[in-house]
Order: C-alpha cells, then sequence, then structure tokens
C-alpha cells in the first residue's frame, strides 16, 4: 500500500488534500513537483530543470540552498531552535538588528517581527493607527497608491488597490483613500488634492510600494514625485509606510528602495529576501519618533501585537547570514551586472512590434505585450506554458513579463531567460 503510493507521481499526490494559493482548482492545470533547488536553478521531479527568472517570488536572492546561509543556519539549529520572544531575547536577533541598522535608511532605529510580508505590512498599519491614538488624536483614515499591493491579511488587503483579489471582503475593509501614482503630469493635481485633503487631519498613514508596485505588474515611478508627496505627508504628521517587501536588498540597485529618496519612510516593512527564502519571516522597522509614541507608564500604551514565532532564531540567523552576503564585493557586482545585461537586452527587444513598453528599475526588468489579455487568462497560461517548456521559470502578469531573478544568475542562465521571451514574441 505504502510502495504504490509512493509510486505515484507528487503531481497526482498533490491533488488529494492541498489547496494551493491563488488557484482556481476546478480550472487550473495539475502543480509542478519540484523535487530540488540549487543557485538559479530549480529541477522538477522528472529531473527537467528550470531557470528561476523571480527568485521564487523574489526572495532567493543568493540562490537557493546558498551554502554559506544553509551553514550558518545548521549551526544555529544545534544551539537554539525557537523560544518566545516577549519577555526573553536571543543573540540572533540582537546581531541582525545591530547589522540590518547599518545599511536601513538612517532614521530607522527599532524593529518589530514578524512572519511574513502581510503581517509586517499589517504592523506597520496598526503602527500608524495606535500612534496618532496614543497621542489622544482620531485619525482614522489611511492613503494608498491606486493599484498598490500590501497582502492578503484584513489590513494588508484594505490598503491594496487591487480588487482581484478583494472582492468578497470589501464589506469589511478599514477605510482607505486612493491617489494615483505620481507622474511628471498628475503631480501638481495630487499635491493640490492633499494639500485641501489634509484640512480635514483625520489621515494616520500612507502606505507605499516604493518605485516600483511588484503586483501592479512591476508598474514604476520616479523618486521626485514621490518624494514630495512624502514631504506634504510629514509636514501634517501622516506617517509614511514604505511597503519594501518586494524592493528591498539590493533589488532596485541600492539596498532600499527608499534610499533614492530624499524623504525617508517612518515605517519600513520587509519580508521576502530578508530571510533569502530559507524560512518565513517578517520585519517592520520604525523611527524614534514612532516608538517613542508607544512607550509610555501606561501598559495598554504598547504595541500588543505578537506571533508565536516572532524572531524565530533560525529565521533571523538566515537573514543575519544573508545582510552579510548583500554587503559583499560579488553581490554587489552580480546586481551591476544584471542591470548591464537587462540594459543591452533592452536595446535588442524594446522596438520590436508586439512590445508596447519596457521598463527597468535596478535588476527589475519588465516589458508589456503589445497584445489584450487577461491577468489569469488563456493567453497568459500559453505564456507561462511557453517559458516552462524552454526551461525557464517566468510568471507573466497579464500582458506583462517580468524578470527577477537571483543575484547569482549567470549570464548563460540569463541568456536563456532572455532568448525565451524572444521566442515567446513569436507566439502571442
Ligand atoms: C509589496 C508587497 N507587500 C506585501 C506582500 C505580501 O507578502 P506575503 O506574501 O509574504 O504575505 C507582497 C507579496 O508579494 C508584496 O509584493
Amino acid at each position: 500500500m505504502r510502495d504504490s503510493v509512493a509510486a505515484e507521481k507528487l503531481s497526482e499526490r498533490d491533488k488529494k488534500h492541498l489547496w494551493h494559493p491563488l488557484t482556481q482548482h476546478k480550472t487550473s492545470p495539475e502543480m509542478l513537483a519540484i523535487a530540488r533547488a540549487e543557485g538559479a536553478l530549480l529541477f522538477d521531479e522528472d529531473g527537467k530543470k528550470y531557470v528561476d527568472g523571480i527568485a521564487s517570488w523574489y526572495t532567493c536572492m543568493y540562490g537557493h540552498c546558498n551554502p554559506y546561509i544553509l551553514d550558518r543556519v545548521k549551526k544555529q539549529m544545534d544551539t537554539l531552535d525557537q523560544v518566545v520572544f516577549s519577555g526573553f531575547t536571543h543573540e540572533p536577533a540582537i546581531k541582525l538588528s545591530e547589522e540590518l541598522i547599518k545599511i536601513l535608511p538612517r532614521n530607522q532605529e527599532k524593529l518589530f517581527f514578524s512572519d511574513n510580508g502581510s503581517t509586517s505590512t499589517e504592523i506597520g498599519i496598526k503602527m500608524a493607527l495606535q500612534y496618532h491614538y496614543n497621542k489622544g488624536k482620531k485619525r482614522n483614515v489611511l492613503l494608498a497608491f491606486e493599484e498598490g499591493f500590501h497582502g492578503d491579511t484584513f489590513g494588508a488587503m484594505s490598503v491594496s488597490g487591487l480588487s482581484v483579489y478583494n472582492g468578497p471582503f470589501e464589506d469589511f475593509f478599514i477605510e482607505v483613500e486612493r491617489i494615483p501614482v505620481p507622474t511628471t503630469e498628475n503631480l501638481d493635481e495630487i499635491l493640490n488634492r492633499l494639500k485641501e485633503r489634509l484640512q480635514q487631519n483625520n489621515i494616520a498613514g500612507f502606505i507605499y510600494e516604493p518605485l516600483v508596485q511588484g503586483a501592479a505588474a512591476m508598474k514604476m515611478h520616479g523618486a521626485e514625485g514621490l518624494d514630495q508627496i512624502l514631504a506634504l505627508l510629514q509636514k501634517h504628521e501622516v506617517l509614511t509606510i514604505a511597503d519594501e517587501v518586494m524592493t528591498g536588498f539590493g533589488k532596485t540597485g541600492k539596498y532600499f528602495a527608499s534610499d533614492h529618496l530624499r524623504h525617508q519612510p517612518d515605517i519600513i516593512c520587509l519580508s521576502k529576501a530578508l530571510t533569502a527564502g530559507l524560512v518565513p519571516m517578517g520585519l517592520t522597522t520604525c523611527t524614534e519618533k514612532v516608538y517613542n509614541a508607544f512607550y509610555s507608564d501606561e501598559v495598554a500604551k504598547g504595541l500588543f501585537h505578537g506571533h508565536t514565532y516572532t524572531a524565530n532564531p533560525l529565521a533571523c540567523t538566515a537573514a543575519l547570514a544573508a545582510v552579510e552576503l548583500l554587503q559583499t564585493d560579488e553581490i554587489q557586482q552580480n546586481i551591476k551586472n544584471i542591470i548591464g545585461w537587462h540594459q543591452d537586452f533592452n536595446k535588442i527587444i524594446k522596438d520590436h512590434p508586439k512590445v508596447k513598453e519596457t521598463r527597468q528599475t535596478g535588476v527589475i526588468y519588465a516589458l508589456d505585450l503589445n497584445v489584450q489579455m487577461e491577468r489569469y487568462g488563456s493567453l497568459r497560461n500559453k505564456l507561462f506554458e511557453h517559458f516552462m517548456g524552454q526551461g525557464v521559470f517566468l510568471r507573466p502578469l497579464g500582458q506583462t513579463i517580468y524578470i527577477l531573478a537571483p543575484f547569482i544568475t549567470t549570464k548563460e542562465q540569463m541568456e536563456r531567460i532572455y532568448e525565451a521571451i524572444e521566442k515567446a514574441l513569436e507566439i502571442v
């Protein structure tokens, strides 16, 4: 009995009990079973290999099963696996805080741990709401960009503008108002509208994905307009929350997307590449000013939010090793190389008749196809199958094909991605 189960393919066994994220199981094809991964490569259960062109949702930026990170985490496993982080502390969390503070935007002082990207933004939102509450001010509205994406928990969903995911839950959301991402054409209008709106003094915080909106299909905006919006909001005591869950840790060419701006956020949300794809962890960092609004003789003014695995020592160790790798000359050089390769590829592809627009920020490269298609429609599935057939894992979003490969991707592997994209233009 046991042997017959083992002989069945993983993709078959998967169907019996598993429910996958972002999936309509009735219409979607069966899941591809990945047996192992190494560097920029994934290997399926039949041994076929794929270049991971999106670093498994932007997590494994230093490569899968990176030996440096694995070695550190294995050692940590023999020392301390898990301990409650309320009333206790440990060296991996302390060391990580010391090292991260050195590379975070300079105004960041305090770190609050959680489990994933959604919880990191949820906590950022709660910090902003309670900050004003603790000061005795009634500010109950949040501001967010149209088409932003900040996660799947209720606060995060409320501020996310991508309604494809939100339909059944919208009646239960916190109050949010939206502004478009700034362009040279609309900036004055946004600022004027905001100046008027801010007179009501009830906006608690503004959450935004700086420079690149990932789930909105790698939509990009310039630093200048965002800087002016941040300046205005900060003048009116609106807490600014940079959701760097996707953009953090080198992807924009600097350690953080916020490093491209003059105005630093009050709060930063981090996850994904934070732990290099090894284990989940979220982090919400903030300034001394934010922290001080919670620091009080009144117990109830504290931030009463806590997850069981907060600051898990293994996750902190993975993050510490990742932060060390990020700062090495080798990874910094790789980032420069990838930026250059994408620029060269862009020269070849940008005038192709099937290409409507291309854009790049750091190692993030995106192109919009000159065709109409739905976000999860049949052409998207055809493209996905094409890429997998070519041995490349890319996950088109609507009419957008994007690359966000690990920093350790070789030139040859990146060329396989470029060739697969060029071939895709022949089938759309
Ligand atoms: C900008 C941004 N914020 C938040 C999230 C949510 O992170 P998680 O999926 O870890 O909950 C994501 C995930 O893609 C994201 O891109």
